[in-house]
Formats: C-alpha cells, sequence, structure tokens
C-alpha cells in the first residue's frame, strides 16, 4: 500500500454532530524504533507488546460548522480540565492528517482526554494518546462512510496514528505488532502497524511488563530531538542494520520459546537505544543510577533463581520488567524486596500483554 490508499472517497453520509469514545492503550517496544525519516516514516522497523493497563481514554463530541473554518476549530480537556498547552501538538498532528481525512475544518470538536496512568510519571502518554484520537477520527469518518472494512479502518487509524507519534502507529492492535518495512516479514510496512503475522510460542502468552519509576520528572531531551540526533549518527547505518538482524533473530525465538535468546536481544535493544544517545552529538543520558541498580538486580537475580525475568527501557529513566506469567509470584516478591527502594516514592506500575484499543 502507498500514501494515497489512505486518501478517502467522497462521503456517503452528511453527519451534523455525535460523539464518539476509545480507550487506546500504549506499548513497549522489544526492537527499538530510533530515527526517523521525513513524515513520520521509520528509519528501520521495530516490534512491540501492546500493553492493557497504561492506556489513554478520548472522547471526541463533534458539531457540523455553519461554514468551513480556516483553522481547526477544537477544544481539548485533559482530566477534566481545559489545558491550552497540548493544543499546539494537536493542531500540528491535524495539520498533518487533514488530506487523509478532509472533514477536519467541516466540525467543531471538543476532545477530552485522560490516562490510567499519572501524568508525571515519566510514562510516555504520546501512543495511547494519539492512536485514541486517531480511532476517533476514523470513527468518524466510518460513519461519513460506513463502507470502510474492519482491516481497512484499523490500518488507517495505524496510519494516522503514525502521523502523531511513531510509535502510537503500534497500539491500535495487539498482542504483537510490527511496524516498518522488513523484508523477512510479510505484510511489513513504513506507513501502519501490523499484528505480527508468525507463530508466537506459549511462553510469550500472558507476558507481564512491571514499570517501575525510576524518575518521574520531565526529561530533559524529548524523543523527537532524539530521533534527529540519528541524522548524522557515527552509528546509524550499523544500527538501523542491526534492528533489522535482531528482528529475524526474535521470528525464531517467537517459534521456539527459547527466552534465553529473547533476553539477550530485549536486553541488547534496550541498551543500544541508550548507546546512541550517549554518542548522539550532542550526546546525553536519560539512565539514572537507580536505572542501573535495578538492571544490575535484575542480572543477579536471574543468576541465582534461573528465572527469565529481563528488562527493557524506552526513552527514560524508568525500567520496564519483563516476565512470564508462570514467574508472577517470584518475581513480584523480588520486586518488592529488592527493586522498590529505587523506585520514585516506591511507585510502579503492574502492566501485562494487551490486545489492542476498544471502543467504549
Ligand atoms: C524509545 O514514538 O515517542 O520509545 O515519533 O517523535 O513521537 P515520535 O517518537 P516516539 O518514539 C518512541 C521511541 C522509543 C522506542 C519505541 O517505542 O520503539
Amino acid at each position: 500500500m502507498t500514501e494515497t490508499d489512505f486518501l478517502p472517497s467522497d462521503y456517503i453520509n452528511d453527519v451534523k454532530e455525535g460523539s464518539v469514545s476509545y480507550k487506546s492503550p500504549s506499548n513497549i517496544a522489544l526492537v527499538k524504533y530510533w530515527g526517523k525519516k521525513e513524515n513520520q516514516l521509520p528509519q528501520n522497523p521495530s516490534i512491540s507488546f501492546t500493553l492493557d493497563a497504561c492506556a489513554t481514554t478520548t472522547k471526541v463530541t463533534f458539531n457540523k460548522l455553519e461554514k468551513l473554518d480556516e483553522n481547526f476549530s477544537f477544544d481539548l480537556w485533559f482530566e477534566g480540565k481545559e489545558k491550552e498547552d497540548f493544543k499546539p501538538k494537536i493542531n500540528t498532528f491535524l495539520s498533518r492528517i487533514e488530506i487523509y481525512i478532509p472533514f477536519l475544518k467541516s466540525y467543531h470538536f471538543k476532545i477530552e482526554t485522560s490516562n490510567s496512568f499519572p501524568h508525571s510519571s515519566g510514562i510516555a502518554s504520546s501512543a495511547s494518546g494519539m492512536s485514541a484520537l486517531a480511532l476517533c477520527f476514523m470513527d468518524i469518518e466510518k460513519q461519513l462512510n460506513p463502507e470502510i472494512t474492519a482491516d481497512f479502518f484499523n490500518k488507517k487509524a495505524s496510519f494516522l496514528a503514525r502521523l502523531g507519534s511513531g510509535s502510537a502507529c503500534r497500539s491500535i492492535e495487539g498482542d504483537l505488532i510490527q511496524w516498518g518495512a522488513h523484508e523477512q516479514t510479510e505484510g511489513s510496512s513504513d506507513l501502519f502497524g501490523i499484528k505480527y503475522p508468525y507463530e508466537v510460542h506459549e511462553n510469550f502468552k500472558n507476558f507481564q511488563d512491571t514499570i517501575l519509576l525510576v524518575d518521574k520528572g520531565q526529561k530533559q531531551v524529548s524523543s523527537t530531538v532524539g530521533h534527529n540526533l540519528m541524522h548524522n549518527h557515527p552509528f546509524a547505518a550499523e544500527r538501523f542494520n542491526q534492528a533489522h538482524t535482531n528482528l529475524n533473530k526474535l521470528k525464531s525465538v517467537f517459534k521456539s520459546g527459547d527466552l534465553i535468546e529473547f533476553i539477550k536481544i530485549v536486553e541488547s535493544e534496550a541498551l543500544t537505544l541508550h548507546a546512541m544517545m550517549m554518542t548522539s552529538m550532542p550526546y546525553f543520558i536519560l539512565m539514572k543510577p537507580n536505572t542501573l541498580e535495578i538492571i544490575n538486580k535484575i542480572w543477579e537475580f536471574r543468576e541465582k533463581s534461573n528465572s527469565h525475568i529481563c528488562f527493557t527501557l524506552d526513552a527514560g529513566a524508568n525500567v520496564h520488567v519483563l516476565y512470564s506469567e508462570n514467574e508472577k509470584a517470584i518475581v513480584n516478591q523480588f520486586i518488592k524486596d529488592e527493586l522498590v527502594v529505587f523506585c520514585e516514592n516506591q511507585q510502579y506500575i503492574c502492566d501485562q500483554i494487551g490486545f489492542g484499543a476498544k471502543k467504549l
């Protein structure tokens, strides 16, 4: 498929007003997206587990305007209060997606959004937030053109979400989503995420993700700035190749259920992501001392308990602890006994693999 496949055909219905709500989850990448080209296209393919508990709920109420507005007409409410400072980001998103959903200037929208996780938790809300909003707009498009199929609906929702935030295109469905063209993955595309199309061993069903909140403050360097620093990065080409290779390796791992190999790939991806940050120009470090304390404790525990617990990181100091459901009891005990002390205000979030966004 190409971008032009997402331009709409004429709308059949005239809808004056309505409202629609979606709850959309966050996701955690196993092979990381870090580096992008024009139009939010990734430099390399990535794959993620869709999460369940960490989610954004968005309600869009829409009323047809008397005449087309020159600008986008919308109010933005976050957790019950009007939030002016979020509007520029939404405005940029709307201008990027307008050619694909040209009804945007025909309506006034009230966008009401809230997160299941604390706003200041340092957890990225762009994946869940942008995917929830993209789904609401797709739902309106479906009201205008009921002929849209379920498959196209999800593809276009992912396509639109990507234009808001790259990783958001992996939050529409679950439980394992791949985004970015990869030779060994049929149907993969830079334009949208797809459900991982091959066999996945029982070992990866119901995988758990406990997010340890090491630092809840604002990041010093945003993901967008970090992605841009991959242009002219001395190790960029090698890194992008590595992501392709790691996806090939994961394909056999998902089939065989080999958790030892899984751990090697996932932890190496997390550390490589941060190595890219440390070797950018300008360079920066998002990990905190407690991030490293936790990693060392996980390695120590894995060694002595023979468990298959592992970690990954996103673009921040928080640590995602990944483990299979049958290790839940021992790992939760370990987290309480040895890791919680490294969390800000002892806070952590218990999450697990989820199956994608839901219409409310
Ligand atoms: C480290 O999707 O937040 O979490 O496209 O600029 O919005 P933008 O970036 P974003 O980047 C996420 C990067 C990551 C890795 C990943 O999720 O694959």
